[in-house]
């Protein structure tokens, strides 16, 4: 049998193999750092904000059932790889509306992010701007478009609406998006009315967080946050300041639930610029949409926080491509939390995708460092595949194609 030499230990090898780091102070810091996966960052994010904050983020409508299904069917994708391909250049770039991205990934608009961290839309903007990536601000943002614009000028930025019948709130927005250099509307058309949340019921989350007797201990709890929260300014829907409605007034004005396509042909005719609508879950929708006139469909069930059990966009989407993907882009959201999940939805034909949650993490965490990071994992993640896979650019993934194991 084989054996080892041995020899006294050296201390010149021993001393050659230390790595000291420091005694770690900063516990968040320390967990940012070892995160290698947006679930790592999941749950620093859920050790950094108050329950409220990250149920709200990280919950679903209802049983969240559709959350689940949509993860689920990413976890079912299966490569198909090409091997002895040369892969030492990876390019991962796209086109959107004929600008170059350096990424098919874009950040979905999302409500509150001042909630999740003191420094909000602006801090991801940033991020966006320098990762040449889409930024989409919400209608529900806690910065106005104008605040938006004049923070970070250079950032590429969509404005989501949501379409009221009151044709003049409606037109205020939008005048607002296109003075503070918004480049498309993003509409999003699943809300009739919002999803059941159960989560968000029980926690009693309301924007600004009420202040009650149970509120000291989570104070006591995630102090940061809440110190944060209390010395920065005022959370509000900053598009609509200056309107005297209550909360639950201005949901029930934004949730419309008598908007109709027809309200989508007036959108079409007083915004020159693109329109991605968003929440298309059936094939016949999509094509009334192309009809009208929009650039681009969102597959959508909203991360499943609006109808469970909606349709699981990565199913529907081979279909809908082939239906209307030569006329309009096509993109999906729901449950992207890995670069391997933002190729498995561009080898079933996706234009991209956008994400919500998987920035949110990195919000919570750690503001806009946390959201650069996210978009380091996605992107080395997405890199690592393409080269394993042989397929060098965005078209190649498209060619290739990936199967969804039944
Ligand atoms: C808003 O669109 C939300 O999903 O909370």
């Amino acid at each position: 049998m084989a054996k080892s030499k041995r020899q006294l230990p050296s201390p010149k090898y021993f001393f050659s193999l230390v790595e000291w780091n420091g005694p770690a102070f900063n516990r968040r810091k320390l967990h940012m750092k070892r995160a290698l996966t947006v679930k790592d960052i999941a749950e620093v994010a859920r050790k950094s904000v108050p329950k409220v904050v990250f149920d709200y983020v990280d919950g679903a409508a209802f049983e969240e059932i559709s959350i689940a299904r949509s993860k689920e069917t990413f976890s079912r994708v299966e490569f198909n790889p090409f091997v002895l391909r040369d892969s030492s250049k990876i390019d991962t770039s796209t086109e959107i509306f004929g600008k170059k991205v350096d990424l098919p990934i874009i950040f979905a608009p999302t409500g509150y992010t001042r909630f999740m961290h003191h420094t909000g839309e602006p801090a991801v903007a940033e991020v966006a701007e320098a990762k040449n990536m889409v930024y989409c601000l919400s209608t529900m943002g806690t910065t106005s478009p104008k605040e938006l614009g004049d923070a970070v000028p250079g950032v590429r930025r969509w404005f989501q609406l949501y379409l009221m019948k009151n044709r003049e709130d409606s037109l205020g927005v939008i005048k607002q998006a296109k003075d503070s250099g918004f480049e498309a509307l993003i509409l999003t058309v699943d809300t009739a009315v919002s999803g059941i949340r159960l989560k968000d019921v029980r926690n009693g989350l309301t924007i600004p967080p009420k202040i009650r007797f149970g509120t000291i201990l989570a104070i006591a709890r995630k102090p940061r946050w809440w110190m944060n929260l209390l010395t920065t300014a005022p959370l509000e829907f900053a598009a609509f300041r200056g309107w005297t409605k209550s909360l639950s007034e201005l949901a029930s004005v934004i949730f419309d639930s008598s908007v109709t396509f027809e309200d989508v042909k007036w959108l079409r005719s007083v915004w020159d610029g693109p329109i991605i609508v968003k929440g298309v879950q059936r094939v016949e929708d999509a094509r009334m949409l192309v009809e009208i006139g929009i650039q681009a469909i969102v597959l959508s069930n909203h991360g499943g926080r609006q109808l469970d059990r909606g349709t699981v966009p990565l199913e529907i989407l081979e279909e809908i491509v082939g239906a209307v993907g030569s006329k309009v882009d096509v993109y999906i959201d729901g449950g992207v939390l890995t670069g391997q999940d933002v190729y498995a939805a561009i080898g079933l034909g996706a234009k991209g995708v956008l994400i919500g949650r998987a920035y949110l993490y990195g919000v919570m965490a750690d503001g806009g460092r946390g959201v650069d990071k996210v978009i380091e994992i996605l992107r080395s993640e997405l890199v690592n595949t393409m080269a394993l896979t042989g397929t060098r650019n965005v078209s190649e993934i498209r060619a290739a194609g990936v199967r969804i194991r039944p």
